[in-house]
C-alpha cells in the first residue's frame, strides 16, 4: 500500500492518505505531551509501543464484537487502518478514582467507583478538552442520539473486555480514554488507540503506575515502563 500525502498531524501520531480513498496509514511518534500540550517531551520507542500495543488491543475488541479501524500493522510504528471522520469526542470510562476525577470531586486516588462512569468531553485542546454531557454534545451537533447511544454500548464492552485482559497480564485498568470515528456509510468503529498514553494501568501487586502518569507527573522509569507494558501485553 503506497502511502501518499499527509492528511494530518497531531500530538502522538500523523495520518497518510493511501492509493485507496477508504484505508490511511497511521505513524505513530515518540512525541509526548500532557496537560493539552504545555508540557513535552519524548518517550524513547513510545511509537512502537503504542502501535504494537493498540493493534493487539484492536484485534481483541473485534473478536468481542466492537468493530475497529484497524486493518492491518505494516511496521514497527505503521498501521494501515480504514478511513474514518474522528467524532469529537474523547469517551472516558473510569473504573477507579484518578486524574480529574480525583481532583473534581474530591476522591482519593485509588478509590473503587461502585460502577463504571462513563464521561465525554470535547475534543478541543483550545479549550481544554472541557468536560461535556450528551445534551450539549446533541446541542452541538457533534453526534447523534443513536451514535452516542452505539459510543456507550461499545465503551461499556471495551471496558469489560480491556479489564479482563490486563487483569490477567497483572495491571489494573484504572480508567481509559477512546474515540470513535464514522466510515463513510456512517458506521461508527473504535479507532484513535489504545495505550499507555490513553489508559491508566496499575501493577495489581504493588498498584505502582504503568503508564503515561509516569511522564505527565515525572516519576521516572517512563521508557522502561511503556517496554514492560508491552512485554505484558503480548506474554
Ligand atoms: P483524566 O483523569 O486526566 O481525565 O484522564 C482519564 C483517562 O484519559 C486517563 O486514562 C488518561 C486519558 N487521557 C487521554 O488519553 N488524553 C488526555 O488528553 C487526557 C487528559 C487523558
Amino acid at each position: 500500500m503506497e502511502k501518499r500525502e499527509q492528511l494530518y498531524e497531531g500530538k502522538a501520531k500523523k495520518v497518510y492518505k493511501t492509493d485507496d480513498p477508504g484505508l490511511y496509514i497511521v505513524s505513530y511518534k515518540d512525541d509526548a505531551t500532557a496537560f493539552d500540550g504545555k508540557k513535552k517531551g519524548t518517550i524513547a520507542d513510545k511509537g512502537v509501543v503504542n502501535n504494537t500495543m493498540s493493534n493487539i488491543l484492536f484485534a481483541l475488541m473485534e473478536e468481542k464484537g466492537v468493530p475497529t479501524h484497524f486493518v492491518k500493522q505494516l511496521s514497527d510504528r505503521e498501521t494501515l487502518v480504514k478511513a474514518v471522520t474522528i467524532l469529537p469526542l474523547e469517551v472516558i470510562v473510569r473504573n477507579v478514582a484518578a486524574g480529574h476525577f480525583s481532583q473534581r470531586y474530591g476522591v482519593d486516588e485509588g478509590t473503587p467507583l461502585l460502577r463504571p462512569a462513563l464521561e465525554f468531553s470535547y475534543k478541543r485542546d483550545d479549550l481544554g478538552d472541557p468536560l461535556m454531557n450528551d445534551d450539549h454534545a446533541l446541542a452541538l451537533g457533534l453526534a447523534t442520539e443513536g451514535e452516542l447511544a452505539q459510543v456507550k454500548k461499545y465503551a461499556a464492552k471495551v471496558n469489560e473486555a480491556m479489564k479482563g485482559f490486563f487483569l490477567d497480564k497483572g495491571l489494573k485498568l484504572i480508567d481509559f480514554k477512546i474515540e470513535f470515528g464514522k466510515l463513510d456509510d456512517g458506521t461508527i468503529v473504535l479507532a484513535d488507540e489504545i495505550s499507555p498514553d490513553t489508559c491508566r494501568l496499575w501493577d495489581v501487586e504493588t498498584n505502582e503506575k504503568m503508564d503515561k502518569d509516569r511522564f505527565r507527573r515525572d516519576l521516572g522509569n517512563v521508557e522502561e515502563t511503556y517496554r514492560e507494558v508491552l512485554d505484558r501485553v503480548r506474554a
